[in-house]
């Protein structure tokens, strides 16, 4: 039996539940990862089960010590990181959910948000969460839920229910109802918080019609919230840290301070700038977020989303048949010198930032009677670096910064190509560090420092290696790509506009 003492994060993400345990050096020891139901009710709906988010979390919880031969003692503090925006309500008698949960891709309430936006609150609403009306933030499916369930919004005047991101429900169960809580980086992605002043709005609960009462108190991402219930573990264990999932990263990746930028290449891509103390709004179609707030110091980022990223090499997978395995892109792609004129837009969900258009559709341009499936690889794996560099730019002319390199994580980080391809396009360093799973590093550090297990974000900054640098090779057709990527673009947006 283990004499140790460890950090362990709970990472709530949109398709797995997993429990990762980190040594005082920043290590991974172990991992366990339990997948749960997505729910699809009806087209453009999604919805997870909240008992099934709660009982795969436990369950890996309870897996990963028993990997380590450990127990809830050897644990100095639980950091929690999840999948944002995703809304939960329940009866805070009880703790029984009154409705799934809402997803963040759910885009049930976007007819909803066009009015809010139709009645002018969009300025508003920007300059005080920087945030654009969007159904992928909590606020609409707040009002949804109080609106669609049989008496909720008469038992939510009353006090009766609780509403709560991910990570508020992980932490209610943990500790058996006793702690209502979240932190500012979720907080800040409801719709419903000034990030100005650091409280939850009157005026946007009013416009969102949302009681204050169901709201969770918004702490710090990295203090002491509240203790294990006996019920749940053998011994209390403090909670001590919380971040949204891709601001996790941000702090995973330690870019602590103003101008360092991550991407993480999941299914989707999140690309995340440290803009410092004060927020910047922008002018580009990105959001303005709270990173996280340590003791009393509140950090920034300005960010972009791209809704299909890695996901575009499962497609040519499994529903195109070109490749068996996702690593097998990577020597495809690199089996021709280029993409001989071709390329591919994977709006297959719409377009995210900085672009918001959700009625384009994936399109493949400029096809000959040469092309081949390493063509269409090639054009697959620029397609994705393309839409980053997009962001990035966007994201340097919003805030007058240029960045010095992009730090990189996530499953498709793992491509060498693609992050070569990274790097020539912006044009950018690119750095793929030792851990990868950031999102649960940034969350056990979080957490680490609220209790003392680690002494200062210095400290931590030390642990974090790179594994490999990108440096960009100069090539002069570059900017010629940028442009016809640009007219690609355009032709997909004026498809789907037609
Ligand atoms: O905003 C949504 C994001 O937090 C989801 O992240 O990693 O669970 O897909 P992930």
């Amino acid at each position: 039996m283990s004499t140790k003492e460890y950090i362990l994060a709970l990472d709530q993400g949109t398709t797995s539940s997993r429990a990762i345990i980190f040594s005082k050096s920043g290590k991974i020891e172990a991992i366990a990862q339990k997948e749960f139901k997505q729910i699809y009710p009806k087209s453009g709906w999604v919805e997870h089960d909240p008992k099934e988010i709660w009982s795969s979390q436990l369950s890996v919880f309870t897996e990963v010590m028993a990997k380590m031969k450990i127990t809830p003692k050897h644990i100095k503090a639980i950091g929690i990181t999840n999948q944002r925006e995703t809304t939960i309500i329940w009866d805070r008698k009880t703790g029984e959910p009154i409705y799934n949960a809402i997803v963040w891709q759910d885009r049930r309430t976007a007819d909803y948000c066009k009015q809010i936006e139709n009645q002018g609150h969009g300025n508003t609403i920007q300059k005080k969460t920087g945030l654009r009306i969007d159904a992928y933030f909590s606020a609409s499916k707040i009002n949804w839920i109080l609106d669609h369930v049989k008496g909720a919004r008469e038992r939510a005047n009353v006090g009766e229910l609780a509403f709560g991101t991910i990570d508020s429900w992980i932490i209610w169960n943990l500790t058996d109802g006793a702690v209502h809580v979240t932190d500012v980086s979720n907080a800040s992605r409801t719709m419903l918080y000034n990030i100005q002043t650091l409280t939850w709005d009157k005026e946007l609960l009013t416009i969102f019609n949302v009681p204050e009462s169901i709201l969770p108190k918004v702490a710090s991402s990295s203090e002491v919230y509240g203790h294990t219930s006996g019920q749940i573990l053998s011994s209390s264990v403090p909670i001590a840290g919380i971040a949204g999932d891709q601001q996790a990263a941000l702090f995973g990746q330690m870019c602590t301070q103003k101008g360092m930028a991550k991407n993480t290449y999941g299914t989707g891509c999140f690309l995340l700038m440290n803009i410092g103390s004060k927020p910047i709004f922008s002018n580009n179609n990105l959001v303005t977020t709270i990173a996280w707030r340590i003791g009393g110091k509140v950090t920034y980022a300005l960010e972009g989303s791209v809704f299909i990223g890695g996901a575009v090499v499962q497609w040519l997978r499994d529903e195109l048949g070109i490749i068996k395995t996702s690593a097998e892109i990577e020597k495809l792609a690199e089996s021709v010198p280029d993409s001989d004129g071709v390329y591919m837009v994977p709006a297959f969900s719409g377009l995210g930032a900085p672009h918001w258009n959700p009625y384009a559709r994936g399109t493949i341009l400029g096809l000959s009677r040469g092309s081949n499936v390493a063509h269409i690889a090639r054009a697959a794996l620029e397609g994705i670096a393309f839409q980053i560099t997009d962001i990035l730019t966007a994201m340097q002319s919003d805030s007058n910064i240029e960045i010095k390199e992009l730090r990189v994580d996530g499953g498709a980080s793992a491509n060498n190509f693609l992050m070569q391809t990274q790097a020539n396009f912006l044009n950018t360093i690119t750095i793929r560090p030792e851990v990868t799973e950031t999102t649960a590093l940034g969350a056990a550090y979080l957490a680490g420092l609220a209790v003392g297990f680690w002494s200062s974000v210095e400290e931590i900054a030390k642990q974090w290696q790179i594994n490999r640098t990108f440096t960009p090779t100069p090539d002069p057709s570059i900017e010629q790509s940028l442009r016809e990527w640009k007219r690609a673009v355009e032709t997909t947006k004026f498809w789907a506009n037609y």
